[in-house]
């Protein structure tokens, strides 16, 4: 009997470590990480590359019709199962975390034409199930079936002190007010923007990790899967 490959929907705020979560749980089922901010961030380097800025195609849908049709977004999974995002033929990573694309995602991302091509893309990978999708409205919009649908908090202090750091590490040095500002400005765009605002889904089970470790959540997160599957991965 071939085993049940379900799919796994992460969603929540900026630096809450989703993507981590994502990626060590589908690390221990054996399943696809989509990375769905990813995504979003590969159209930013996408408008980069052209040579554009968001204001210059904001409210211009056709200026953004062109856009997406100048540019191909592939979703491959390697042998070792990861998934790469291919734009325009050629695989990234690396880029996709430039300050510049950064800077400019939240702007690319709000636009109605890429969310749905994103959308498309996102729900062609989770189809035959096996997958754990990270975003902001993964259980809200792209996989509202999704099996098993994860809504990941954690406290502000605790945020800003892991976005700190992170940004220490490449060589970014900033305050804590600075960090929390900037965190709420994030939050607050997630939340109000007028297309797939964040918010959790009305089944979502509520994951806070502020004093979790890494293996403390991952293992939470397998229990649920545990009760999902009947025991039987
Ligand atoms: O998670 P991240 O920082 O890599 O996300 C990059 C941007 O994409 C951020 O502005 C939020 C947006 N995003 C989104 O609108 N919907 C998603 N499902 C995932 C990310």
């Amino acid at each position: 009997m071939t085993e049940r490959r379900i799919s796994i929907a992460i969603d929540g705020h900026s630096s809450c470590g989703k993507s981590t979560l994502a990626r060590d749980v589908a690390q221990r089922l054996g399943y696809a990480h989509v990375d769905s901010g990813a995504m979003y961030r590969a159209m930013a380097l996408a408008l980069l590359r052209d040579g554009l800025t968001p204001s210059e195609l904001a409210d211009n849908e056709s200026a953004q019709r062109e856009f997406l049709a100048r540019h191909t977004l592939e979703a491959k999974i390697s042998s070792e199962g990861k998934v790469e995002l291919w734009l325009d033929g050629k695989k990234e990573e690396e880029a996709l975390r430039l300050p510049e694309v950064a800077a400019v995602v939240s702007e690319v991302s709000a636009w109605p034409l890429v969310r749905s091509k994103m959308h498309a893309l996102q729900r062609e990978l989770a189809a035959c199930g096996g997958v754990v999708m990270d975003g902001r409205d993964i259980g809200t919009v792209v996989l509202p079936e999704a099996d098993l649908k994860i809504f990941l908090t954690a406290s502000l202090p605790v945020r800003v002190e892991r976005r700190r750091k992170e940004l220490e590490s490449k060589g970014i040095f900033l305050r804590n007010e600075e960090v929390e500002e900037n965190l709420k400005k994030r939050d607050y765009l997630d939340t109000h923007r007028p297309f797939d605002p964040l918010r959790k889904a009305s089944d979502a089970r509520v994951l806070d990790n502020s004093y979790l470790t890494r293996e403390e959540q991952t293992m939470e997160v397998m229990r649920w899967v545990q009760q999902i599957l009947g025991g039987s991965f």
